[in-house]
C-alpha cells in the first residue's frame, strides 16, 4: 500500500510537530505548514531525515487564498491528499463576557473557527477530486465543558464540534470521513502558558485522574487511528482523550 500523504496544519509545534513526526517515522509524505519559514524549512528537514518525504508551506490558516495554496501546494507535490489534521489554534485571551472586543472575538474564533472552515473548504475540494479521504479537526474538553473567562476559547471549541458533524454529512457521499479530537490537558507551550506556574501545573496535575497531561504523543496516535482504515466506518465522531477527566469531573478523586 503507498504511504498516505498527511496535510497538518499548525505542524510547528506541540501536538501537530509530534503528528507529523509519527507519520515521517512510518513513511508518510507529509505536508507540514505553519507560519514560520526557517522553523518550517528545519522541520521539513526533520522529517525527511525520519523516514519519509516532507514539504513545508508557509500557511496562516485565517487567510482563504494561503490555504488553497496549501492545498494545491500539497497536490501538486504528492498527487493527492489521503489525511487533512487541522489542528492549528489558540487559546487567546482569558476574557470575561463583559469584555468580549471584535479584537479579542477575532484573535480566537479567526484560527479556531474560520481556520478548520477554510480548511476544510479546500481539503473537501482535493478529496473529492480523488473519490476520498479522512480530515481530523482538533477540539478540546473546552469544546464539552465551560471554564469562566474563557467564553471565546469554549465556544471556538464547541463551534468544531458542530463543523465536524456537518462536514462529515457532507463529506459521507463522497467518501471523506470527518472527525475531531477533543485533547483534555496536553503537555505542549499552550499548556504550559495556560497552567503558568508549576504550583498551578501541580494543583491541576493533582485532579487530573492519571496524574498528569497527555502527551501529544498521545493525540497524535489517535489522529492516526482516525485517519486510517481502521477507522473506515467512523465519521461525524469526537474522540476524546483527556485520560479520564471528563469521565468523572467534578466527582473525582475523593467522593
Ligand atoms: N495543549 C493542550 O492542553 C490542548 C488541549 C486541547 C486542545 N488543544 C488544541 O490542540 C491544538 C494544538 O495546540 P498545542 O497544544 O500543540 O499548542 P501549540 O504548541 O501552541 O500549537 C498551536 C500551533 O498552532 C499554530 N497557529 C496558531 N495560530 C495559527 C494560524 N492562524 N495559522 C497557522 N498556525 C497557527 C501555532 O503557531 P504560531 O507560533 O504561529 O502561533 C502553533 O504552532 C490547538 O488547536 C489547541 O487548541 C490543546
Amino acid at each position: 500500500m503507498p504511504a498516505p500523504v498527511v496535510l497538518i496544519t499548525g505542524a510547528l509545534t506541540g501536538i501537530g510537530r509530534a503528528t507529523a513526526l509519527t507519520y515521517a517515522r512510518q513513511g508518510a509524505d507529509v505536508v507540514a505548514s505553519g507560519r514560520h519559514q526557517d522553523a518550517g524549512d528545519a522541520l521539513a528537514e526533520e522529517l525527511e531525515s525520519s523516514g519519509g518525504r516532507a514539504l513545508f508551506v508557509r500557511t496562516d490558516v485565517r487567510y482563504d487564498a494561503e490555504v488553497r495554496n496549501l492545498v494545491d501546494r500539497a497536490v501538486e507535490r504528492f498527487g493527492r491528499l489521503d489525511v487533512a489534521f487541522n489542528n492549528a489554534g489558540t487559546e487567546g485571551k482569558l476574557t470575561p463576557v463583559t469584555e468580549v472586543t471584535d479584537e479579542n472575538y477575532q484573535a480566537t474564533f479567526d484560527t479556531n473557527v474560520k481556520g478548520t472552515l477554510l480548511s476544510l473548504k479546500h481539503e473537501f475540494r482535493a478529496m473529492q477530486a480523488q473519490g476520498g479521504g479522512s480530515i481530523i479537526n482538533v477540539s478540546s474538553t473546552y469544546g464539552l465543558m465551560g471554564y469562566p473567562d474563557l467564553s471565546l476559547y469554549v465556544g471556538s471549541k464547541h463551534a468544531v464540534i458542530g463543523i465536524t458533524k456537518a462536514a462529515a454529512l457532507e463529506g459521507a457521499k463522497h467518501g471523506i470521513r470527518v472527525n475531531a479530537v477533543a485533547p483534555g490537558y496536553t503537555q505542549t507551550s499552550m499548556y504550559e502558558r495556560a497552567t503558568g506556574t508549576g504550583a498551578i501545573r501541580d494543583a491541576i496535575n493533582s485532579v487530573l485522574p492519571m496524574g498528569r497531561p497527555g502527551t501529544p504523543e498521545e493525540i497524535a496516535a489517535a489522529v492516526q487511528y482516525l485517519g486510517s482504515d481502521k477507522a473506515g466506518y467512523v465519521t461525524g465522531q469526537t474522540l476524546t482523550l483527556d485520560g479520564g477527566l471528563m469521565a468523572g469531573w467534578p466527582l473525582f478523586p475523593d467522593s
